[in-house]
């Protein structure tokens, strides 16, 4: 059996019979775009999350960012984001009309530097927005980029696609500053069948106008309100799934808890472990640890069926067109170099865990020889 370092079949194999029942009574009801579902997911993302506000539901979480920048009236200048993140959180930005400012990580957490956001922004004087990443399911420290943010009149979104059930200062990631950008991408702690994503915001006046962007720029009555609205809409379907597997998110999100303690418990040294801050209590969206030889480790774990991921390499920085700029960020890019994703998903069996852990460890002990 092969192994790899998320597997979302296994979580839809487990919902399959509720899931296919739920499709039939779909079918039969006739409403199949932004019908009862999406209006009840959203409604329940909103009492999940738990703080007062609304929830906007979208096609993908690339598209969650772009809306969250767009219904802040945020369509030119430019927008801080880490390098090492996803290309999707640079996407998102780029499509409202922004700019990426690339800032460099702490070389303990992998977490944007807050530091660097700040040196960033005495730099540059045209900054809008900071979209905080709360990478591998880990929170950043919102609250202080809140406080910083406001110095420089500038807003934070949390791009909160990988931290679905984090806690930051105990509330749920994505509540916390002007918006919170949820990806519902097959592998993600909350999963669609497909695509999908959302907005929390604190504000109806800001929920109305992603409302608007989502379909058009329509108001109420079909009339154009914002001519630089576009189509994404999340399916009734994906919302009926999304709403079953809702209910088992915070289970899920507990085993993924476990799994990550093993893997602290009864990693060696040859394995270098990221810091979780006191502040936060990370869902382990990915179990990321830095290494050496990081490709012979891969193809030996491979030879066993075991797939290990890369997250991320190249850095944004370093990728497409962005790279024709190309500038150093030396913590991000030694991490892309070194870090790899084993594997975390809540239907792990521990025997497996402990085989994988076991080859893992195994592999550095031959070196040593
Ligand atoms: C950090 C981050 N932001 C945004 C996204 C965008 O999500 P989607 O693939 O749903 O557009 C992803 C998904 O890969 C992500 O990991």
């Amino acid at each position: 059996m092969s192994l790899f370092f998320s597997n979302p079949k296994a979580g839809f194999k487990l919902n399959k019979k509720k899931i296919l029942k739920s499709l039939g009574n779909l079918i039969d009801s006739g409403e199949y775009i932004l019908g009862p579902n999406v209006n009840l997911f959203e409604q329940e993302m909103v009492s999940y999350l738990g703080s007062k506000g609304y929830f906007v539901s979208c096609a993908n979480g690339t598209d969650a960012i772009t809306l969250a920048l767009l219904s802040y009236n945020i369509n030119s200048g430019k927008v801080i984001v880490p390098s090492h993140t996803a290309t999707a959180s640079v996407a998102g930005i780029q499509k409202a009309g922004c700019s990426p400012v690339f800032v460099d990580i702490d070389s303990d957490t992998l977490l944007m530097s807050i530091h660097e956001v700040e040196r960033a922004l005495k730099k540059h004087n045209d900054i809008k927005a900071i979209l905080a990443v709360h990478l591998y399911g880990t929170g950043i420290n919102i609250n202080l980029l809140k406080k910083i943010a406001k110095k420089y009149k500038c807003i934070v979104i949390e791009d909160c696609a990988q931290s679905h059930g984090t806690k930051i200062h105990g509330k749920q990631a994505g509540t916390i500053a002007s918006a919170g950008t949820f990806s519902f991408f097959p592998t993600k702690n909350l999963a669609a069948l497909g695509d999908g994503g959302g907005i929390w915001v604190p504000s109806k006046k800001i929920r109305d106008k992603a409302i608007s962007l989502r379909q058009y720029g329509w108001n109420k009555n079909r009339i154009v309100a914002y001519d630089n609205g576009f189509n994404s809409r999340l399916d009734e379907i994906q919302a009926m799934i999304l709403r079953i597997r809702l209910k088992n998110l915070n289970q899920d999100i507990k085993k993924r808890q476990k799994i990550a303690q093993t893997y602290q418990a009864k990693l060696s040294d040859s394995f270098k472990q990221i810091s979780y801050p006191e502040y936060q209590s990370s869902s382990f969206h990915l179990f990321v640890v830095k290494v050496k030889n990081r490709r012979k480790l891969m193809s030996f774990l491979a030879k066993n069926n075991i797939y290990l991921g890369v997250h991320y390499f190249p850095s944004n920085h370093n990728n497409g067109k962005l790279q024709t700029k190309r500038f150093s960020l030396p913590i991000t890019d030694s991490a892309s170099k070194s870090v790899v994703s084993l594997p975390i998903f809540p239907e792990l069996k521990k025997i497996d865990q402990l085989r994988i852990i076991e080859l893992l460890n195994s592999f550095y002990d031959k070196q040593k020889i």
